[in-house]
Parts: C-alpha cells; sequence; structure tokens
C-alpha cells in the first residue's frame, strides 16, 4: 500500500477490507433476472431520475454498484452481461481487485481530488508510466484533463497556439470528438449541434473507404489536396480517430494512414490523434502504434479506460505558461486506478498478436462467422472490428431494426450500445475478463434474440 496514511491496524484491516469486498462482488458471476419485488422500485427511481434529467434513458438501468467481471446487477436485482462498459470505461470489467485497492488506497489520502497548483504523486507517478508507453515517439509530455472532450480541447488549443493565426482545423466525416464547444464543431454529426453557432473552423475530408479500399488513399488525399489549393495552407493540425467509434468501428490500413501522415508532414501540418475511445483496446497499447505511426505523431488525446484523460505532445510542442491549467488532475482513486491499470496492462500479456486482446477478438468473430453463415444467415449482414471494439448489424441495418434489437438483447441478459447510421450497428466495447463459457453464452443469447427480432 502507498499512500496516505499507514499503519499495521490500518493495513491489517485494508486487507480483511479487501477480501471481504472482492468475494462479496464475486458473488455476482452468473445472468439473472429481475426480482418481482423489485421491479416497481426500479421503476420508480428511473421515472423520477428522468423527471430530474429532464430526459428518458435508451435503457431501463440503474446500476446497485455490485457486479463482478462481465457482469453487472442492476436495482431490481438482474444481473446482465455488460459489453459496453460506459461506452468504453471499464475494461477490467466490474470489481476488478485493482479498482477495489484504488478505491480503499484512496481512502487513505487526505483528500478526495488532486489539483495542478498542488500536485501529488498520483498524477507524478502515473504521468511516469504513460510518457515511457509513448518513448518511442517524439511525445516527451502528459496533460491531465477531467474528460475526453477537455483532453481534446487541450490538443487543439496547443496547436491553435503554436501555429497561429493558422487556426483551421482538418478533421474526417463520421469521427467523433466530444461535446465540448469546440468540440461539437470537429464533430462529424450535425444533430449533435443543432442551433449552436459554428465556433471553430473545421473541414471534414472522407475517412478510408472500406467499400472500394484499393481507392481509399486517393480519395483522401485528393480531398486533402482540394482543401489546400481551395484555402492555402491555412491549417493547425489534422485530428485522426483511428478507430471511429460513432462510424461502428471503421478503420484504415498502416498504407492508408502514413499516407495521410506524409501528406500532413509534407505540408507542415501537426498530427494530432484521439485516441479517447482506443486507448488500450487495439493490439497495441495506443492504436496509433498498431498502426506504426509512431514517428508521426505530434499530439495523442486518451480517456475512458485512464479512468480519467489527458494529453500528450512534443517538446516543439510545449505551450507557453498560462494556456493550459485548471484545478483538477483528477481524483486520487481514479489517478490511482489509470496507474494501476496502465502498469497490468503493461506488464501482463495483453498485446501483440500472441495477446489476449487478439485472442479475445479472434474468438469472437469466430463466433460470428459461424452465426452469420449458420443458423442466422442472412440476418447478420456485418461484424468486424479490432481487439476489444467490435461492431456488428443486423437485418436491414436501420436505426429502428437496431434499436429494437438492442432493447431486446438487453432484456434478454446483454448491454450493447450503438454506432452509426445507414448503416446503424451493434456496439461492443468488451471487458478483459470473458471466459469461454462466457462467450459461448453471449452467442446463444445473441441467436435467440436476431431469431426473435429479425425477420
Ligand atoms: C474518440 C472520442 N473522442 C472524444 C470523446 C469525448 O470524451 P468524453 O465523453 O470523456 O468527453 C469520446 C467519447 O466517447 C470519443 O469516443
Amino acid at each position: 500500500m502507498a499512500i496516505g496514511v499507514q499503519s499495521p491496524d490500518i493495513n491489517e484491516h485494508f486487507n480483511k477490507l479487501f477480501t471481504a469486498i472482492l468475494l462479496e462482488q464475486q458473488k455476482f458471476d452468473k445472468i439473472k433476472p429481475a426480482d418481482e419485488d423489485k421491479k416497481e422500485i426500479l421503476a420508480q427511481k428511473l421515472k423520477e431520475y428522468e423527471g430530474l434529467k429532464g430526459r428518458g434513458f435508451f435503457y431501463p438501468f440503474m446500476a446497485s454498484g455490485r457486479g463482478h467481471g462481465p457482469f453487472v446487477e442492476m436495482i431490481d436485482g438482474s444481473v446482465k452481461f455488460d459489453l459496453i462498459n460506459a461506452i468504453g470505461v471499464n475494461l477490467l470489467g466490474h470489481s476488478h481487485p485493482l479498482y477495489i485497492k484504488a478505491n480503499l488506497e484512496a481512502a487513505t489520502s487526505d483528500t478526495m481530488m488532486c489539483g495542478n497548483l498542488l500536485s501529488y504523486q498520483e498524477p507524478y507517478e502515473l504521468s511516469k508510466l504513460l510518457l515511457d508507453a509513448v518513448k518511442e515517439s517524439r511525445m516527451k509530455h502528459f496533460w491531465f484533463s477531467c474528460s475526453g472532450s477537455f483532453s481534446n480541447d487541450t490538443a487543439l488549443k496547443i496547436l491553435w497556439q503554436k501555429k497561429a493565426p493558422n487556426y483551421r482545423l482538418i478533421a474526417f466525416q463520421k469521427s467523433f470528438a466530444g461535446r465540448s464547444v469546440a468540440m461539437q464543431d470537429v464533430t462529424y454529426n450535425q444533430s449533435y449541434r443543432e442551433g449552436m453557432p459554428q465556433t471553430i473552423q473545421v473541414d471534414h475530408v472522407p475517412h478510408y473507404n472500406y467499400r472500394n479500399p484499393d481507392r481509399a488513399i486517393e480519395e483522401t488525399i485528393s480531398a486533402l489536396d482540394k482543401l489546400i489549393e481551395t484555402n492555402g495552407n491555412v491549417y493547425c493540425g489534422l485530428t485522426i480517430e483511428l478507430i471511429q467509434g460513432e462510424a461502428g468501428f471503421i478503420f484504415g490500413t498502416k498504407e492508408y494512414y502514413k499516407a495521410i501522415c506524409e501528406w500532413a508532414k509534407k505540408h507542415g501540418i501537426y498530427i494530432w490523434i484521439d485516441e479517447v475511445q482506443s486507448f488500450t483496446r487495439t493490439h497495441q497499447m495506443f492504436a496509433y502504434q498498431m498502426f506504426d505511426l509512431d514517428q508521426y505523431v505530434d499530439i495523442v488525446t486518451i480517456g475512458k479506460v485512464l479512468q480519467g484523460a489527458g494529453t500528450f505532445y512534443t517538446e516543439e510542442l510545449n505551450p507557453k505558461p498560462g494556456l493550459i491549467a485548471g484545478t483538477f488532475n483528477g481524483s486520487i482513486a481514479s489517478l490511482n486506478a489509470g496507474k494501476a491499470t496502465v502498469r497490468y496492462l503493461k506488464e501482463g500479456n495483453f498485446y501483440g498478436e500472441k495477446g489476449r486482446i487478439k485472442e479475445l477478438e479472434t474468438k469472437f468473430k469466430a463466433k460470428f462467422k459461424s452465426l452469420s453463415e449458420g443458423s442466422c444467415k442472412g440476418k447478420i449482414p456485418y461484424y468486424g472490428g479490432v481487439g476489444t471494439m467490435l461492431s456488428f448489424e443486423v437485418g436491414d441495418a436501420s436505426v429502428d431494426l437496431t434499436n429494437k434489437f438492442m432493447k431486446k438483447l438487453f432484456e434478454n441478459g446483454i448491454i450493447t450500445f450503438s454506432a452509426g447510421k445507414e448503416p446503424t450497428r451493434v456496439r461492443f466495447l468488451l471487458p478483459l475478463p470473458l471466459l469461454d463459457e462466457h462467450i459461448d453464452e453471449i452467442f446463444s443469447i445473441l441467436e435467440k434474440t436476431v431469431l426473435e427480432i429479425v425477420n
């Protein structure tokens, strides 16, 4: 135990508490329907909360705080497979020993939140680990924020200051960058910014055309060339979400991304990779590493699995004092969990062709193959993705049918979320602790649900 107060007495209680919590949480190890007497409690609380929020929820879901591995319990007593993980946050699954430990250790500290002005050991140690993980690149600094959107705002401000007055940004069609005032302009989906004024200048170019891969590089590069022809070289940066989450996990090839990066470098345009969702989830800790882009990246943003967020940047891009600041680094518990997660993933056998993440992907794809060619022939027109970021289509892949399917899947015991429009895909952000028997059960529920919903 490394932080806050320590004594033999605290250590003894800590160990007992840690074990007791883990043993209790481990009881949630299979899916189960709601308890009759608790259904009404869930309905009431959700109705009230919807009133407070001013908006309905997609799923009738409220967690009890109990769950283990891929399983999460709701307050109606039902237990489900959580294959979306708070949209990508809980890679280690529910009540992972490292999360329990991080929370208990944080309780021995004297504060909840850690700030930029008066630092603590947690952000220092986590920064060292993170920067060590990117040491093949030119990035030398890391700045914490409390959301992916804010880490992206930081990246943009750094680029603006460096390239002032060239404030225009290049982004990709179908990408998602967050909900801040700036990021809603970087995000491609116009329906997320209804009634908003245009605040920053962003030009969106086509992303990898998986329907015509032979022409993908040419299509994107000619759109990029056209931007310079039309506007002149007024660009500060090019932002790339390598694995496009909101698009249903669309991604290019090493050659494709290299060609784009070469183009950007040729024009003196900085390369900013948004890994808020992909961080730790592909065949390497960073997706840019999987695509061999180490030499090109200037700025990388991360979030979600970190249990926090932040921005990496090169020495050259280190901004002037005053530009980036803010009260919080994050909570002591989150920074502590981030540190434990990064260390665990770095030291364990998770990455590379023989790593756990590739193994999970292979198992899921094999199952999808047999389902889509077997009992669900013609009903699963697409499955794909990379690492723990997988997606599939059902039926005509329309928004309506996909939503109906996901709600039925939820009732049957699996939580997922959608991505994209025409086609709309069902998205998995898988947790790591999935056993073969879990995968078998997941696919038998998927089969049942496809047959129930898709004609
Ligand atoms: C690629 C990407 N960038 C940025 C964000 C925004 O992160 P946050 O919701 O933590 O602000 C997200 C969130 O889903 C994302 O997927």
